[in-house]
């Protein structure tokens, strides 16, 4: 086992990883640390939505929330190819029931939690995120779909590198 930190020792798993969760609960961090470990690629989605369409903020001010909402759900059909992969969504992907219906069908899902004081702590204003205004609103009205996934894991006091360790192993042990 010590030699083979890849995807070799991890045959059965023939499934992606979709990470799911908030703003600021480090999906991003999670998903390129488990990536690299399983030696899978990694796709950060607000990333690639960035590189076609600008940033984040620019989408929403010049094209709309739903837009950038359509935008995501193209993206997720996309990634519905059957190529395994990790996965870092945006925080708002998993509120879609189509974006979660077809990442839940095409890969094996976990949402990272926080509670909204952690998030808070960890994002201050905000900066880049023109939802984040409505982060305590957003958050209760998201927790009944970031319930929906495989895995869950908290990362309230959990060094992120202990949540991707964490991530990590259970995704093994699929
Ligand atoms: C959003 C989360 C953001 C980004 C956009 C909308 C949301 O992604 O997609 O600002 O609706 O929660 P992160 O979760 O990476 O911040």
């Amino acid at each position: 086992h010590s030699t083979a930190r890849t995807c070799i020792d991890t045959e059965a798993r023939v499934q992606g990883l979709a990470l799911g969760g908030f703003m600021g609960v480090g999906k991003t961090t999670v998903g390129a640390i488990v990536a690299a470990r399983v030696g899978l690629p990694f796709v950060d989605m607000d990333g690639v939505l960035v590189a076609r369409h600008g940033s984040v903020a620019e989408q929403f001010r010049l094209d709309g929330e739903l837009e950038f909402r359509r935008r995501e759900l193209e993206l997720v059909y996309e990634l519905c190819d059957g190529e395994p992969r990790v996965v870092s969504t945006g925080g708002g992907v998993w509120a879609s029931p189509l974006c979660r219906g077809a990442l839940r069908s095409s890969y094996t899902t976990a949402v990272l939690h926080a509670g909204l004081d952690t998030l808070q702590s960890r994002l201050g204003s905000g900066p880049g995120r023109p939802l984040w205004a409505s982060a305590s609103t957003l958050w209760r009205g998201r927790q009944e779909a970031y319930a929906q996934s495989d895995g869950a894991f908290a990362t309230d006091d959990v060094p992120i590198a202990v949540v991707a360790d964490r991530v990590e192993a259970w995704w093994r042990a699929q």
